[in-house]
């Protein structure tokens, strides 16, 4: 007997992080598939344009996805303007990138930007979960059963963390820890539960309010970032989303591609660490954004060709980075697919991630 499959088609989707990168093109591919879109995303994030660029099918509902009034008030949306919920992706996350204990400064991790990965990572997710799962239960249920659907990010990372990814691995470790019981707790009412973790590398971009830092601390850490993971890339962010104190100017970005590409093939892990350290002990407000990644989101992309080239090559097939529009499509594939619950999929060329 044919399975009942779902179709994209017709469905109201949320999508957290939605502004960017991953979340966007899932946002744009739901949309083009003939879904309503609902982009849950800072206030500051590029959201408004963004849902504006997708047409009527598309709004904007700018929340923090820590906040339970702030879900709460984006599913009032979603009703209001579409009447339904069918379906929830989670893309929202940060990053921090720091050593668990840096010996040479007797500086520990911080607590804080610890707890705030875990925060944004793990509690947002869950937070956006159980406040939507009320919501799709509220659906009749198809032939199927179903009721709804919901995907989470994680990342390789949760798997194969490297060096600095205490933080950011414990997050998506616990997105991937809750991803079946949680499938086991909503099954009852018909929802399913799917993660993908794409692939990953440590482009993470430290961002500094102070511009003193910039040149020294970010070029050093790059050059010590290439000792100790063999070879991977670091960029600044550009944006002024995902809480960014501030966007590291032309010569802060470009110090630090330089730094880049001279840390080449040095071969020391402390450069890197001391560097780090400095700048989180003597600037508490450094804010480090996202993300670890090989998907080619607006970080990816504002990085020089040879950057990525060299990042590409690390993905053993096909060796190129990631589309998003690849990431919404395995979205849409798991939306579709009935059978696909409980589940993480890892989405990343077969790259295994080095120490
Ligand atoms: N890009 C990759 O290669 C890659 C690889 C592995 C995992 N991931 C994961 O995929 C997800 C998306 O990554 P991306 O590359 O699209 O990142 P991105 O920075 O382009 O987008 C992330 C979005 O999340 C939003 N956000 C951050 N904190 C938020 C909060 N508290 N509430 C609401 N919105 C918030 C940001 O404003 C931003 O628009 C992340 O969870 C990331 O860890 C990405």
């Amino acid at each position: 007997m044919a399975a009942a499959l779902r179709r994209v088609k017709g469905m109201v989707g949320l999508v957290t992080g939605g502004a960017s990168g991953l979340g966007r093109a899932t946002a744009e591919r739901l949309v083009q598939q003939g879904a309503s879109a609902v982009i849950v995303d800072l206030p500051t994030s590029d959201g408004p344009s963004v849902a504006k660029a997708l047409g009527e099918q598309c709004v904007f509902a700018p929340a923090d996805v820590t906040s339970e009034v702030d879900i709460k008030g984006v599913l009032a949306l979603v009703r209001e303007k579409f009447g339904r919920l069918d379906l929830a992706v989670n893309c929202a996350g940060i990053a921090v990138a720091v050593k668990t204990y840096n010996a040479k400064k007797d500086l520990p991790h911080s607590l804080e930007d610890f707890q705030r990965v875990l925060n944004v990572n793990v509690a947002g997710t869950f937070n956006v979960i159980r406040l939507s799962a009320g919501e799709m239960g509220k659906n009749d249920p198809d032939s199927d059963g179903h009721r709804g659907v919901i995907v989470n990010t994680a990342s390789v990372a949760a798997f194969e963390g490297q060096v600095g990814q205490a933080a950011y691995s414990a997050s998506k470790g616990g997105i991937v820890g809750m991803t079946l019981p949680i499938a086991r707790d909503l099954a009852p009412i018909g929802i399913r539960v799917v993660t993908i973790a794409p692939g990953t590398n440590p482009s993470v971009a430290p961002v500094v309010g102070s511009p003193g830092l910039r040149g020294e601390g970010v070029q050093a850490g790059i050059e010590g970032h290439q000792r100790s993971w063999g070879g991977c890339g670091w960029g600044l962010r550009r944006t002024g989303s995902a809480g960014v104190d501030s966007v590291g100017g032309g010569s802060g970005l470009w110090a630090g591609i330089e730094g880049h590409w001279q840390g080449w093939g040095r071969a020391a892990i402390e450069g890197h660490w001391q560097s780090m350290g400095g700048i989180a002990g003597s600037h508490p407000h450094l804010t480090v954004s996202l993300p670890p990644g090989l998907f080619a989101t607006p970080l990816l992309a504002g990085l020089p060709e040879k950057v990525q080239t060299f990042l590409a090559r690390q993905v053993p097939f096909p060796s190129r980075l990631g589309l998003p529009g690849e990431y919404a499509h395995l979205v849409q594939c798991i939306v579709e697919n009935p059978m696909l619950n409980g589940e993480v999929i890892r989405l990343d060329g077969a790259i295994r991630m080095q120490p």
